[in-house]
Parts: structure tokens; C-alpha cells; sequence
């Protein structure tokens, strides 16, 4: 699957940019919310994942960079967030945050930062339905992938195959047509990208060329 981040969208046009989604094969759409606090840089907030939500035809896949995520969890359903995922580094009771997450209707799920081995997942994976991996160090769109992420994919697919779980593994950065296939065989599920699809000159196509339809 495929969720192509709106960091890297033309915020003039964000309607049209939405339009051009949901007419393509992209799964998910997914939205960095960053608080200046938990991640050096500031993105958006409610408002535009409200307007998002109203012409989305596809899941609101919205990613949470921000201290003290649980205040908001209900805030952010509200605007129309159907899957919500934290990061392990930033929740302090993070089996009580997913718990929420879920029973407030929401896909939860939890992200780790490049340098955060999988291993700390195990005692939380049976209570989320995907895991976020990083493969930038949050913050910006358009940086360069990080290679140690394999690694962390092949790990990270044991532990769920050998658990008999079916959790998602979500890869996030620095995604792009040449690394997308190799990230698919090493056991991820869905690719998030920024720049790769809003700056290609044919959005729709990169967004097939990623997912390997084309
Ligand atoms: C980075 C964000 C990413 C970002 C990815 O902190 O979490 O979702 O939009 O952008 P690219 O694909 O350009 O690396
Ligand atoms: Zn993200």
C-alpha cells in the first residue's frame, strides 16, 4: 500500500491536491502534525485535517509529532483521523494511548525514531494494528533514506510472523520508486511518501511506480 504524505503538497491548492489522491491508487493519505517541541519543526493542525476530511475519499492516516500526544487523541478523531499513530519516544503510558486510540474507532498505531531498535516493541505489539518505522529522523520531508531501516523491517516481520500477528508495518521517508521494492521484500506493507509523489512531474504515475502497479 501506498500513503502519500501532504507535508510535500501544494498548500495553495491542497483541494486539488486531495482530488488528484483520491482519483489515484494511493491507500492512505497521511498528515505529520508537528509541534515544534517533540520534532524542531511545525507543520498544520486541526483545521486542515477538518477541510482534508471533508472532499478525502481515502483513510486519514495521521501521524502525531507532538509531546504529550494522549490530550488530543479525541480531538484529532473528531477532525476526521481514521488511523493515529504516536511515537514510542514520546508516550510515557503508551498501552494506555493505543487502548484509547482504539476505542475511540481509530486503526492505532505506534512509531519508532531511526535509532530505537524494534526490539522495545514486543510488549505492545498485540495492542496495535501497525507499526510506524521511521527512515529520516522526524521533522522535514525530503531527506535521504536511512539503510539501517532493512534491518529493522526483517527484524520487525519475525517478531509479528512469529507472534501470529497481523500488524502493518509502515515505512516512513525518504521512500522513492528505486527503494520502494526492496523495502516491500523485506516485509513492510505501506510506504509513506512526500516529496517522491509531489514533486514528480506525474504524481498519479510515481504514486503506481512506488506501489509496483506500473
Ligand atoms: C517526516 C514525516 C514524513 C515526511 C516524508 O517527519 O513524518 O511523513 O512527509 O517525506 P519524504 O517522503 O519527502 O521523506
Ligand atoms: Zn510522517
Amino acid at each position: 500500500m501506498i500513503a502519500p504524505s501532504i507535508l510535500s503538497a501544494d498548500f495553495l491548492n491542497l483541494g486539488r491536491d486531495i482530488e488528484m489522491l483520491n482519483r489515484s491508487h494511493a491507500d492512505w493519505i497521511h498528515l505529520d502534525i508537528m509541534d515544534g517541541h517533540f520534532v524542531p519543526n511545525i507543520s498544520f493542525g486541526m483545521p486542515v485535517i477538518e477541510a482534508v476530511a471533508k472532499i478525502a475519499k481515502k483513510p486519514l492516516d495521521v501521524h502525531l509529532m507532538i509531546e504529550k500526544p494522549e490530550r488530543y487523541l479525541e480531538v484529532f478523531r473528531k477532525a476526521g483521523a481514521n488511523l493515529l499513530s504516536v511515537h514510542y519516544e514520546g508516550a510515557v503510558h503508551l498501552h494506555r494511548t493505543v487502548a484509547q486510540i482504539r476505542s475511540l474507532g481509530m486503526k492505532s498505531g505506534v512509531v519508532l525514531n531511526p535509532h530505537t531498535p524494534v526490539s522495545v516493541l514486543e510488549p505492545i505489539l498485540p495492542y496495535v494494528d501497525f507499526v510506524l518505522l521511521m527512515s529520516v529522523n522526524p521533522g522535514y520531508g525530503g531527506q535521504s533514506f536511512i539503510e539501517t531501516t532493512y534491518g529493522k523491517i526483517r527484524m520487525l516481520r519475525r517478531m509479528i510472523d512469529e507472534a501470529g500477528l497481523k500488524t502493518l508495518i509502515e515505512i516512513d521517508g525518504g521512500v522513492n520508486e528505486q527503494n520502494a521494492p526492496l523495502l516491500q521484500q523485506a516485509g513492510a506493507n505501506v510506504l509513506v511518501a512526500g516529496n517522491a509523489v509531489f514533486k514528480a512531474p506525474d504524481p498519479v504515475a510515481m504514486i503506481e511506480r512506488i506501489k509496483g502497479v506500473r
